[in-house]
């Protein structure tokens, strides 16, 4: 089997680290636009109003809001098949809760999907990646509240009905296992844990509404357009156990049931002993509304997307270093090398991710988020010579196409993460850089914002205008 004719490269980018113009034509602020940026390793700030002088990463961004036109002609020259982008809500509903949406934060997105279509690429929309308009924290305690629910199918009917002829890839929530991974809830709930609150019932009502949310959005979006096809999106925390004792197995498998608890969610419709297990695990409980059964059963996806960066591994050992890694980590593979952020290479572990993905859900797979952070040099001759990062996306894509053509695994597409340099959501770091297109923008928000090519942008041409039939193999060894 080969990749498909339509196979969807391209790239990903989320709003509150792309778009910017963080209070342009009526967007109301978002949990992103009060995060400071925070040096490498240390936890961003986080304080419910915006501080005076202080730096912001997400309010200017890279200014997508008002380059898009400029952006998009490069994505259009690389080749670009699809881009997966995120709305801002708050763009749409400034408050979270309003009745009427606001007209220039959709015109702002009917515009960008013009752009996008007028050059044959395929807009891939996330609903909610790591963002919340802030007021829906300070008035109802953000996704804590069932009341969420209801405005964020008003918010999705809204965006459907309006793009419906324009938008046929939707994904509902980016990375939603993260909640339980990451133990940080704000990015994907946008809460901040009070004294004496039980979190874990918290955290475990919070998903409930989110994946209560997602299925109303498939269902009221299959009604907009029978054609719309939806994907849940995981992080896949691809683990491996430390030695063959069949206790250090037992805790591979563990690590991923907080991963399979959302997909079983999204693709089988219930929850499953794993989910039961977990939440069993945990002495947790879940209030369900009357319906809530039913509705989850009806609003399953139509393909799983998910990112996946590294790999880790997991035993009983005390003794197990511990790797770095985003919104998850685990233990230090002694075979795999890290990136200057300490993350793990593993291309294998692509592979081997979606044959384990396949393997449980036997629906269409999208690789939505993939690539190397890195510190990239501009030369004297304003050049960058990024072949670290060709290396390690061509290792990547051989990967998956074993998995494609040797395993038989159905993959709709793979866009890697900011194909052009964006605020680092884990840090709100500019230097930690993905593009191909570089970015002039420090870690201080200084810069001319100004656009320019990497020696990777030539060669991620080359690899989607040969379908992924030329990534210059020889050179990289898997
Ligand atoms: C994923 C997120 O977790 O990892 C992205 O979906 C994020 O929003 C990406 O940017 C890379 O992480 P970081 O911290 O390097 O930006």
């Amino acid at each position: 089997m080969k990749l498909r004719d339509n196979f969807l490269w391209g790239g990903a980018t989320a709003a509150n680290q792309y778009e910017g113009a963080y209070l342009e034509d009526g967007k109301g602020l978002t949990i992103n636009d009060v995060e400071m940026g925070a040096e490498h390793g240390k936890a961003r700030e986080i304080h419910q109003t915006i501080q005076a002088d202080r730096y912001y990463p997400s309010h200017e961004a890279v200014d997508f809001y008002h380059r898009y036109q400029e952006d998009i002609a490069l994505f259009a020259e690389m080749g670009f098949k699809s881009l997966r982008i995120s709305l801002s809500w708050a763009r749409i509903f400034p408050n979270g809760d309003d009745l009427e949406p606001n007209e220039k934060g959709l015109d702002f997105y009917d515009r960008v999907f013009d752009e996008l279509l007028k050059y044959g690429i395929e807009p891939v929309v996330t609903l909610h990646h790591f963002e919340l308009p802030l007021q829906l924290v300070n008035k109802y305690g953000a996704w804590r509240n069932r009341k969420l629910v209801d405005l964020a199918v008003r918010y999705a009917q809204t965006v459907m009905e309006r793009y419906k002829d324009k938008v046929k890839y939707w994904i509902t929530f980016n990375e939603i296992n993260a909640l339980f991974i990451s133990k940080q809830p704000w990015h994907m709930a946008g809460i901040l844990y009070q004294e004496g609150e039980n979190k874990v019932n918290t955290m475990l009502q919070a998903a409930h509404h989110q994946l209560v949310a997602s299925a109303l959005t498939v269902i009221e979006g299959k009604k907009i357009n029978p054609d719309f096809q939806f994907g849940c999106m995981l992080l896949y925390p691809c683990t491996y156990a430390a030695t063959c004792h069949p206790k250090d197995q037992i805790k591979a498998r563990e690590k991923l049931l907080a991963t399979y608890y959302f997909g079983d969610i999204h693709i089988h419709g219930r929850y499953t002993n794993t989910c039961l297990s977990y939440i069993e695990s945990l002495n947790g409980h879940i209030e369900f509304e009357l319906g809530d059964e039913a509705i989850l059963a009806q609003g399953t996806v139509d393909y799983l997307s998910f990112s996946y960066y590294f790999s880790a591994i997991e035993g009983v050992s005390e003794e197990i270093e511990m790797a770095e890694g985003n919104l998850s980590s685990g233990g230090r593979n002694p075979f795999l090398e890290t990136t200057e952020w300490g993350w793990q290479i593993d291309p294998i572990g692509l592979r081997n991710s979606l044959n384990q993905l396949y393997d449980r859900y036997q629906i269409p797979l999208f690789i939505v988020e993939n690539g190397i952070g890195a510190l990239d040099k501009v030369q004297k001759n304003g050049t960058i010579e990024d072949d670290y990062r060709i290396q390690y996306l061509a290792q990547h894509i051989k990967a998956l196409k074993d998995a494609v053509e040797v395993d038989q695994v159905d993959l709709l597409g793979y866009t890697v993460w900011g194909p052009i340099d964006i605020v680092s959501a884990g840090t709100g770091e500019m230097r930690k850089r993905y593009g191909f297109i570089y970015v002039d923008k420090d870690d201080e928000g200084n810069g001319t914002l100004n656009r320019s090519k990497k020696k990777s942008f030539e060669w991620f041409k080359k690899v989607i205008a040969t379908n992924g039939e030329s990534v210059d193999l020889e050179e990289v060894q898997v």
